[in-house]
């Protein structure tokens, strides 16, 4: 039986790994060890925590006391950190505790594990670990900063890998607004404080494998979507608008690329650098599946118009009436400060050394996003009560 620790599990993709992770394996253990901030919540993961296979501790990743009893009681195999500050609107209204979070916390991971794992020393003062275990950093294509946006209008992306091509040929758009992309090679850049925390921490992970020789790795991965995503984000604050027929901010005039990823493609990704990655080596996850932030809007506004009508059950939900539910509701304002243009991933590297592909077309993978709000709406109204009300007013009302 492994044991993993996984810290930020309470929050959007943490809790989404964590519901893969014990669906998939029945011989496993979960240890989750999440502070609960605003974006953390236990609501989230309330059949988990009610499973055998599960315990949680309510702390910091930055307590080493803490951190060091998990490590006493259990036997971790892999610790798997998700745990971060991870809005860069917040990062750029409050930075410092991003720092604190992204960068002393995973340090403190990385260092309680280092303790615990190490069976002594080489002869040239390396540290030897205990076989089969490694820490896994969850990062973000959002490190390699930004890139150009080549063409007005997404053009066909043509793929020079024939094995790849007939493996994600159905399954996402193969369009780009770009010629290039992220790959593993390309230099860290980051131009938020978000991102350069983020990719802080990337850096002191690589540090502890060259200096302690410490078993690690690193996915950098691009937009997720999909259940239990906090309403802060484009997508749940578009279809949360939507539904009770409230604006929807775009920030600047809409023509910035994402590369969108169903949440559950990411987990799997996860689950396959944990257990086959390479050691010290980093992966790419994404890919394929460019938009424009305001093509987003409008296919989110189109997809719920279209269930609404499909689906007259589903109008209880509805806090507006259904013919307010069209592209008039979308409003541009100001800029998001140092926004980034364009991200996109090639996935090149996990894809052919760990079979790893994009699964969830994303036309179904919205919709299938979409009916999970529609039926989850105690969630939405749990997250968004505490903090969020205020956090909205200051972000979009003022
Ligand atoms: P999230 O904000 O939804 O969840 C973060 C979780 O971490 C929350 O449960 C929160 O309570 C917990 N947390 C925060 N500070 C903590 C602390 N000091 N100690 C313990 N727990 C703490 O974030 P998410 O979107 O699920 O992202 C998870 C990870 O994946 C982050 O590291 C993020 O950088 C990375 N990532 C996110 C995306 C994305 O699209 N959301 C894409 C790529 C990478
Ligand atoms: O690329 C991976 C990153 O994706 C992760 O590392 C981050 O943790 C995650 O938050 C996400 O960052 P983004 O800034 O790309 O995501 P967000 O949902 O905040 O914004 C997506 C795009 O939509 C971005 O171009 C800004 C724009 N946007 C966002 C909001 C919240 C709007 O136009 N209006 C909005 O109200």
């Amino acid at each position: 039986m492994k044991t993993y620790l996984v810290p930020g599990a309470a929050g959007f993709i943490g809790a989404n790994f964590t519901k893969y992770m014990l669906k998939k394996y029945e011989d496993i253990k979960i240890v989750i060890l999440d502070k609960l901030t605003y974006a953390g919540n236990l609501g989230t993961i309330k059949d988990e925590i009610k499973d055998d296979r599960v315990e949680f501790v309510k702390g910091d990743i930055k307590n080493r006391e803490l951190v060091d009893n998990i490590f006493y009681r259990n036997n971790i195999d892999y610790v798997v950190n998700f745990a971060a500050e991870s809005h860069v609107d917040r990062s750029i209204e409050n930075p410092q505790i991003f720092l604190e979070t992204n960068i002393l916390g995973t340090q403190n991971l990385l260092d309680v594990a280092k303790a615990h794992w190490m069976l002594g020393k080489d002869e040239g003062g390396y540290p030897i670990y205990k076989d089969g275990v490694k820490y896994l950093q969850v990062s973000t294509d959002e490190v390699y900063g930004s890139l150009s946006k080549d063409y007005e209008e997404a053009i066909d992306l043509l793929l020079e890998d024939e094995e790849v091509k007939q493996v994600v040929k159905d399954r996402v758009n193969l369009k780009t607004y770009g010629d290039n992309f992220f790959t593993e090679e390309t230099p860290i850049d980051p131009r938020s404080p978000y991102s350069s925390s983020k990719a802080s921490a990337d850096m002191i992970v690589m540090a502890y494998a060259e200096t302690y020789k410490m078993p690690v790795n690193i996915t950098r991965c691009s937009n997720n979507y999909g259940p239990y995503h906090f309403p802060e984000k484009l997508i749940p604050l578009i279809i949360k608008n939507i539904l009770s027929g409230k604006k929807l901010p775009v920030y600047g005039d809409g023509k910035n690329v994402r590369d969108w990823l169903y949440v559950e493609d990411h987990a799997q990704a996860i689950d396959m650098v944990v257990n086959n990655g390479r050691l010290g080596e980093v992966y790419n996850v994404g890919g394929f599946n460019e938009e424009q932030n305001i093509n987003i809007v409008k296919l989110t506004i189109d997809t719920i118009a279209k269930i609404m009508k499909e689906e007259p059950e589903y109008s209880k939900v509805l806090k507006t009436d259904l013919e307010n539910i069209n592209y008039d509701l979308i409003i541009f304002v100001k800029d998001r400060l140092g926004h980034d243009m364009r991200y996109a991933i090639d996935p090149t590297k996990i894809a052919t050394e760990l079979g790893w592909y994009p699964e969830t077309n994303f036309e179904d993978g919205i919709e299938k996003t979409i009916r999970w709000y529609l039926d989850n709406q105690e969630w939405v109204e749990e997250v968004a009560s505490g903090d969020y009300q205020k956090y909205y007013k200051q972000m979009y009302e003022n």
